[in-house]
C-alpha cells in the first residue's frame, strides 16, 4: 500500500520524467496578489506566467502545493468534519504547461500516471470522466485515444446559471486566468451512497473527483470580458488526500495514513475512546491549516487573513472542549504533524517554536471565555423561538466572548437551529468601526498596465543610463506623446531606476530627451516592465524617443544604506531574540527603515540597546557588501535567509555582509557596511498579535534624529533653568511640588464647596412637602461634590439633593436621598436617568449615587429631567 508521502514523491517524479521542473510549493499567503485571500490552487504561483506577464526558464512545471480553502472564494470551513473529503488545508498535486503541451498530452499524462502499473495502477473501469459540454476535442481524446467507453464520459454544460459558469469551467477568482476543464472521478463502489457527476445524487461520496485538468485559455476581466491568453496552457490539480484514500482503499480522506495518526494523537490528548467522533476529524484537519498558516506568516488577529486563522483555531478549541479536553491541547499536535507530513513538514519544523507559542496563547486566551460563552449560548438555545437564534445573542457571543459566527453556527447546527444572520450583521454594522482589511481583497488585477515587453534594469551599478520610450500612459490610457504639465507613466526598455519591490521604495529622478524634461516621482513594476511615474516639466516626450535617465543619487544612496541596515537589523534580531524572528514586512526609503517581524513579546530596552550595538559594530567593521548571483539551491545551501514560500526566480541575488548577514535580495545596497555610518532605533511597537515593528534611521538621518533629541533636551533644560545632567532631578522636584499643590487645591476646593453647601441648604425648594435641592455648581470634582451632598443631607434632615457639575468637558452628577425617602426615590435610579441626558451612565446606593457624562451643555436638561421625575415620584 502506498503511503501519502510516496504518492507525493511518485507524482513529482513521474512529471519530472516527462520533462517538468519540480517547483517548490509557494506560500499560503499569495505573493503580490491582492485578489486572493489564501493560495487555493497549484496554479496561483504561476498566474502571471499564464497571463504572459512573467516568464520562467521552463515551460513545464510540477508541484505539490499547500492550499487553504477557508474564508475566500473557495470556502470549505463549514463542511469540515461532516463530509468524507472536505478540508481547510490540503495539498494539491499539479502539472503545468505554459504554452507547451495542451489537451492531448495533458489527458494522456494523467491517464498514464493513474493507470500504469509502474505508477498508481488503478483499475480503468473505476474511472469516469467529465468534459465541458462544447469541448469535442477533449471528448474525442478520451473516447478515441484513451479508449474510455462513451457511457463513462459525461458532458457538463453551464450548470451554474451563467455562460462559462460550470463545474467544468474553472476559474481562480472573479478575475484572472480560467478555462474549460475535464475531470476524472473515481468510483468508490456501490456500498457508498452517491451518483455520477451531473446526476441528482452527485453530492454523495461514491463518485469522487480526483483530478481536474484545466485548459487555460482565457483571462476573465472584471467586466466579464473573456480575453484570450497569449498561449493556451494547462493547469491541473489532484487532491493528494483524495488520491491517497483511493490508493489506501479507504472511503474517507480521514482514514488515510496522515489522518489516522493525527486522529489517534487527538484522541490520546483528549482522552477520547470513540475514534469515529466527528470532533476528532475537525481537530485533525484544523491543526494542519493553522500550523501551515502560521508557518507562512499569518498571525491570529481580528481582521483579514488573521481572523480566518483565529476562527479555525477557535473552532478546533471548541471541538476539543466537546471531547472533554481540560487544558490546552491543540498546540501539542505539532510534533505529530511534522512527522506525518514527511517532506512537506519541513516548513513546520523550521517554524515549530513560533507555531506552538502562538497556538498555545490563542488557545489559552479563548479558554477564558469559552465556558461562559457556551453557558450563555445554552441558555439562549433553551429559549429559542422559531428555531432561530437571535442575531443579538450571536453578536454578543462574538463581541464579548470571542465566538466567531461560524463557531456559534456550528453549535446551532448540532441542534438543528439556525442563526438570524441578518440580525447579526445589523448588530455588527452598528458597532463596527474597525477597518475591514479583508474587504481590500477585490482589486481588479487587470487594471494595471500590461505589456508584452521587458524593462532591463541597470541600477545596481549605474545611476544614469539611456533607454527608449516603449509606451506612455496618461490616466491609465495609452498615448503617443505627453506635453509639459501632464502627469504620466513612462515605460522604458532600459533604466537605472529601481522599481518598488521587496520593501524598497521606487527611485525618483529625471528623464531627458533633448530639451524635454520629465520629473520622475516614483517607479513601479507592472509585470515585466517598469513605469516611471511623474510630470513633464518641459517639452514633449514621444513613444520611441531615446531618453537619458538620471536617478536622484542622493535619495538613492540614503535608501540604499537603509536597505543594508535592514539586513543587519534582521540578523541582529535573530541573534539577540532567536530564530523565530522572521520578516513580516519592511519599508525602506530615504527617510528611514521599518521592519515588521514575528516576535511574541515586546522587546526590553536592554535588548534594544544590544541590537543597536550589534548593528553598529558591524557598521564599524566596514565589510564589503558582496553581491553574487547563483541558483536558488546554491543560495539556500550557503545558508542565505529566504522567506519561506516566497517566490524567487531560479537565479537569485545573494547579499553577504561579513560573516554576519547573508540574505536573498533584489534591492539596491551600499558598497560597504561603513557607508551606513550610524544606526539608531527610534521606535519599537506592536502592530498585531505576535508581530512587532522596529523603525530606525541611519547615516545623516540618524544624525538629524540625534540633533533633534538633543535640541529637545536643551530646550527643556533651558525652560527649567537646569543643564542636561540635572534635568531629571529638577523634573522630580517639580513633580513633587505639583503634587503637593494639587492636594492643597483639593482641600481648598472642598472647603469652598462646604461653604457653598451651607448656603444651598437655605435655597431648598419644597416639592410635595419635601425639601429638594437641584443645583449646578461648576468646577467641582466628584469627591468634593459628594462631601457637599452628604453635608446637605445632614443639614436638611429629610430631603433630596441633586448636584451637577461641569468640569472641563466632563460632567459629574451626584444624588443624595435621606434614608426616610429611599422607599420613594432611589438615588441610583434618578442619577441614571439624568446621566442619559448628558451622555453617560452611573449608579450607586439608594441613598447616594453618582454618574459621569461628557455633554456639559445638557446639564440644565438633566436637572429638568430630575425635577419632573421627582414631581411624579414624591
Ligand atoms: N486549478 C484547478 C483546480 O484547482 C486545477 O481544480
Amino acid at each position: 500500500m502506498k503511503s501519502t508521502a510516496q504518492i507525493r514523491h511518485d507524482y513529482l517524479h513521474f512529471f519530472e520524467e516527462k520533462g517538468h521542473k519540480i517547483v517548490e510549493s509557494s506560500s499560503l499567503v499569495p505573493h503580490n496578489d491582492p485578489t486572493l485571500l489564501f493560495t487555493n490552487a497549484g496554479m496561483n504561483q504561476f498566474k502571471d506566467v499564464f497571463l504572459g506577464m512573467d516568464k520562467r526558464p521552463y515551460s513545464r512545471a510540477t508541484t505539490s502545493q499547500r492550499c487553504v480553502r477557508a474564508g475566500g472564494k473557495h470556502n470549505d470551513l463549514e463542511n469540515v468534519g461532516y463530509t468524507a473529503r472536505h478540508h481547510t488545508f490540503f495539498e494539491m498535486l499539479g502539472n503545468f504547461s505554459f504554452g507547451d503541451y495542451f489537451k492531448h498530452d495533458a489527458i494522456n499524462f494523467a491517464w498514464e500516471f493513474l493507470t500504469s502499473p509502474k505508477w498508481l495502477g488503478l483499475p480503468k473501469e473505476k474511472l469516469w470522466v467529465t468534459v465541458y459540454e462544447q469541448d469535442d476535442e477533449a471528448y474525442g481524446i478520451w473516447k478515441n485515444e484513451v479508449g474510455i467507453p462513451a457511457e463513462r464520459i459525461i458532458r457538463i454544460g453551464d450548470n451554474k446559471g451563467a455562460p462559462y459558469a460550470s463545474d467544468n469551467f474553472w476559474q481562480m477568482g472573479d478575475t484572472g486566468p480560467c478555462g474549460p476543464c475535464t475531470e476524472i472521478f473515481y468510483d468508490h463502489g456501490e456500498h457508498i451512497w452517491g451518483g455520477v457527476p451531473g446526476s441528482p445524487e452527485e453530492d454523495g461520496d461514491r463518485y469522487i473527483e480526483i483530478w481536474n485538468i484545466v485548459f487555460m485559455q482565457f483571462n476573465r476581466l472584471a467586466d466579464g470580458t473573456m480575453e484570450k491568453l497569449p498561449k493556451p496552457s494547462v493547469d491541473t490539480g489532484m487532491g493528494l488526500e483524495r488520491i491517497a484514500a483511493v490508493m489506501q482503499h479507504v472511503d474517507s480522506n480521514y482514514d488515510i495514513d496522515i489522518f489516522k495518526t493525527l486522529i489517534a494523537a487527538v484522541a490520546e490528548l483528549t482522552g477520547t475512546k470513540d475514534l469515529e467522533n466527528k470532533s476528532l476529524r475537525v481537530i485533525a484537519d484544523h491543526i494542519r491549516s493553522c500550523a501551515y498558516l502560521i508557518a507562512d506568516g499569518v498571525v491570529p488577529s481580528n481582521e483579514g487573513r488573521g481572523y480566518v486563522l483565529r476562527r479555525i483555531i477557535r473552532r478546533a478549541v471548541r471541538h476539543g472542549h466537546l471531547l472533554g479536553a481540560q487544558s490546552p491541547f491543540f498546540h501539542k499536535l505539532v510534533p505529530t504533524l511534522i512527522q506525518v507530513m514527511d517532506q512537506a513538514g519541513d516548513i513546520i519544523e523550521a517554524n515549530k517554536e513560533n507555531i506552538v507559542t502562538l497556538l498555545k496563547r490563542e488557545e489559552e486566551q479563548f479558554s477564558h471565555t469559552l465556558d461562559r460563552g457556551l453557558t450563555l449560548l445554552d441558555e439562549a438555545l433553551a429559549q429559542v423561538e422559531n428555531n432561530t437564534l437571535s442575531g443579538d445573542v450571536a453578536f454578543k457571543l462574538y463581541d464579548t466572548y470571542g465566538f466567531p459566527l461560524d463557531l456559534t453556527a456550528d453549535v446551532c447546527r448540532e441542534r438543528g437551529i439556525e442563526i438570524d444572520e441578518e440580525g447579526f450583521d445589523k448588530a455588527m454594522n452598528e458597532q463596527r468601526q474597525r477597518a475591514q482589511s479583508a474587504s481590500n481583497f477585490g482589486m481588479d488585477y487587470n487594471s494595471v498596465i500590461r505589456m508584452d515587453a521587458q524593462t532591463h534594469f541597470h541600477g545596481y551599478t549605474q545611476d544614469k543610463a539611456e533607454g527608449k520610450i516603449l509606451a506612455l500612459f496618461v490616466d491609465g490610457k495609452e498615448v503617443e506623446a505627453v506635453n509639459a504639465g501632464e502627469k504620466a507613466v513612462i515605460v522604458l526598455d532600459n533604466t537605472p531606476f529601481y522599481a518598488e519591490s521587496g520593501g524598497q521604495v521606487g527611485d525618483s529622478g529625471e528623464l531627458f530627451v533633448g530639451d524635454a524634461v520629465f520629473n520622475v516621482e516614483d517607479t513601479q513594476k507592472y509585470g515585466q516592465v517598469f513605469g516611471h511615474i511623474g510630470t513633464v516639466a518641459q517639452g514633449t516626450l514621444k513613444v520611441g524617443d531615446q531618453v537619458v535617465a538620471i536617478v536622484d543619487a542622493e535619495r538613492r544612496q540614503r535608501t540604499a544604506i537603509n536597505h543594508s541596515a535592514t539586513h543587519l537589523l534582521h540578523a541582529a534580531l535573530r541573534q539577540v531574540l532567536g530564530t523565530h524572528v522572521t520578516q513580516k514586512g519592511s519599508l525602506v526609503s530615504a527617510n528611514g527603515l521599518r521592519f515588521d517581524f514575528v516576535q511574541p513579546e515586546a522587546i526590553s530596552a536592554d535588548k534594544l540597546v544590544e541590537i543597536e550595538n550589534l548593528v553598529n559594530a558591524q557598521i564599524r567593521k566596514n565589510n564589503t557588501i558582496i553581491t553574487e548571483e547563483m541558483d536558488i539551491e546554491a543560495a539556500k545551501g550557503k545558508g542565505a535567509m529566504a522567506l519561506f514560500g516566497e517566490k524567487y526566480a531560479d537565479n537569485v541575488r545573494v547579499l553577504t555582509m561579513g560573516d554576519f548577514s547573508i540574505e536573498l535580495c533584489g534591492g539596491v545596497h551600499a558598497k560597504h557596511t561603513g557607508d551606513i555610518g550610524l544606526f539608531k532605533i527610534v521606535s519599537e511597537s506592536a502592530i498585531a498579535a505576535g508581530v512587532r515593528r522596529i523603525e530606525a534611521v541611519t547615516g545623516q538621518g540618524a544624525m538629524d534624529w540625534l540633533h533633534q533629541q538633543q535640541a529637545v533636551i536643551a530646550q527643556s533644560a533651558d525652560l527649567l533653568k537646569a543643564d542636561a545632567t540635572s534635568l531629571v532631578e529638577k523634573i522630580q522636584g517639580l513633580q513633587d511640588k505639583a503634587k503637593k499643590a494639587e492636594k492643597e487645591l483639593q482641600m481648598l476646593q472642598q472647603k469652598l464647596a462646604l461653604q457653598a453647601g451651607a448656603d444651598l441648604a437655605k435655597q431648598a425648594e419644597q416639592m410635595q412637602g419635601h425639601a429638594v435641592i437641584l443645583k449646578q455648581l461648576d468646577g467641582i470634582d466628584t469627591k468634593a461634590l459628594r462631601t457637599m451632598v452628604d453635608d446637605l443631607k445632614n443639614q436638611l434632615g429629610s430631603g433630596i439633593v441633586v448636584l451637577a457639575s461641569a468640569n472641563e468637558d466632563k460632567v459629574n452628577l451626584v444624588v443624595g436621598v435621606t434614608k426616610d425617602l429611599t422607599a420613594k426615590v432611589k438615588a441610583g435610579e434618578l442619577v441614571n436617568l439624568m446621566a442619559q441626558a448628558v451622555g453617560g451612565k452611573g449608579g450607586g446606593r439608594p441613598d447616594m449615587a453618582m454618574a459621569g457624562g461628557n455633554e456639559p451643555q445638557h446639564i440644565a436638561k438633566a436637572l429638568e429631567v430630575a425635577k419632573e421625575w421627582l414631581a411624579n415620584h414624591l
